[in-house]
């Protein structure tokens, strides 16, 4: 178990009353009852964290994406390079099933199709060449941990945001050369409390020691995938508003909500005055904005595909040294045929959807740069993953 020494610090915080007096002294058969101590709890925290994280499957059937930024200078500026990611990441078991195990804490809601935008877990998405994650967070039942949520959907009662990050880190340790990119949202359609406890809640999560060697700790700025090798990079869409005073430490990429434009095909927001840095975002996730409504599935996903590709042209032709973030990905329209997000991404019958039409669409701008784009149903058009990428 090579990734126990860098995660051993807090198990030694969660453990402390226990290993503390042991910790003195350096007899080997205690030294072994600790790695076994902490092998026990990191099995523990992997058990709470797999509803949402999943298990690790290895590298042997993804050798050409499980460590693919490895092959990348360390000097590559981030906002230059082609990062696949996951919109609503954590939806990626929610079922019908998922969905009903859950109905005492959500009462009944619509049918889980409108909510899962994902179908591989969390870390054999990592194993498959995803980068980014969009996660949506808010309390988890009973208001005092926070978990994880699409809209009204709850998806795990009991996994803990801090034992996602875990499984996170220990997929890091194991992956020195790889970077993580983490977009993280207050859940607004949750209906859970967002108060400055729940902000309070994060903020410790996000400094606790632990987290502090595995985030990146500039404030304000992308810098090189050197500097964020091992580690996570936080991507803010929420505001720190409601945090207490004194509580002033900041690492992130600030892309918060009152200036990030609804439904909007090329947002332009500025993240770092001063450096006049932007993120521009295609997140036009509401085609029916431009689509009269019985217009019919191709339609639609042709609206999509038109903002898509029309945003990355630009990232491909402009402003190559400012970030761009696109999502490829759709959310529920109802309509008759209705369409979810699985229809946006594979189509139906003989409409292909919007993962098969980018494929040839990106390896036909192979070497041109995309920036970062949020997928839905990744995995179920083969090589897409690396065709973002430029593999
Ligand atoms: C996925 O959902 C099913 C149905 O609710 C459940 O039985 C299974 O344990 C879940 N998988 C994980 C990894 O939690
Ligand atoms: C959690 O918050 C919700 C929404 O404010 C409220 O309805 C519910 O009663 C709270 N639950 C607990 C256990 O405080
Ligand atoms: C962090 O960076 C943001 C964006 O550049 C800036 O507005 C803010 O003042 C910085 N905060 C701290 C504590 O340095
Ligand atoms: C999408 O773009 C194509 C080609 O430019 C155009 O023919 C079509 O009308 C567009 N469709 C929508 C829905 O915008």
């Amino acid at each position: 178990m090579h990734t126990l020494p860098r995660l051993l610090p807090l198990i030694l915080v969660i453990g402390t009353q226990l290993l503390e007096p042991m910790a003195q002294s350096t007899d080997s058969s205690v030294s072994s009852s600790h790695a076994y101590l902490a092998q026990q709890a990191l099995k523990d925290i992997g058990d709470r964290a797999a509803p949402i994280s999943g298990v690790d499957d290895g590298c042997v059937r993804y050798s050409k994406t499980c460590d693919w930024m490895g092959k990348f200078p360390g000097k590559t500026k981030l906002v230059h390079m082609n990062i696949p990611g996951t919109h609503d990441t954590a939806t990626w078991n929610y079922s019908d099933a998922t969905q009903a195990s859950l109905i005492r804490y959500t009462g009944p809601i619509p049918p889980a199709r409108m909510y899962r935008c994902q179908e591989h877990s969390i870390l054999q998405s990592l194993n498959e060449g995803i980068r980014m994650f969009d996660l949506r967070v808010a309390y988890n039942p009973g208001n005092d941990t926070l978990g994880f949520h699409h809209s009204q959907a709850l998806l795990a009662p009991t996994t803990r945001v801090e034992d996602v990050f875990f499984a996170l880190y220990k997929w890091l340790d194991s992956h020195p050369t790889e970077a993580i990119l983490a977009s993280i949202k207050y859940e607004g359609g949750s209906g859970t409390p967002e108060d400055s406890a729940f902000y309070e809640k994060l903020y410790n999560v996000l400094n606790s020691p632990l987290a502090q060697k595995y985030w990146v700790q500039t404030n304000g700025t992308l810098g090189t995938l050197g500097e964020a090798r091992g580690k996570l990079t936080l991507l803010r869409r929420f505001s720190w508003d409601k945090l207490p005073v004194g509580l002033e430490k900041r690492f992130d990429i600030p892309l918060t909500p009152d200036v990030w434009t609804d439904n909007g095909k090329n947002i332009e927001l500025v993240y770092n005055a001063p450096l006049k840095q932007v993120a521009y975002i295609e997140d036009f996730y509401d085609a029916s904005a431009d689509i009269a409504k019985g217009s019919g599935t191709a339609a639609y996903i042709d609206a999509k595909f038109n903002a898509t590709t029309a945003h990355l042209t630009q990232a491909a032709t402009k402003n190559p040294d400012q970030l761009y973030i696109n999502f490829a990905s759709a959310a529920y329209i109802s309509d008759t045929p209705e369409m979810t997000p699985q229809i946006f991404a594979l189509g139906v019958d003989t409409t292909q959807g919007m993962n098969q039409r980018l494929l040839p669409w990106l390896q036909s701008h192979k070497g041109q740069r995309f920036g970062i784009i949020l997928l839905d149903f990744y995995d179920a058009v083969p090589n897409l993953v690396e065709a973002v990428i430029g593999l």
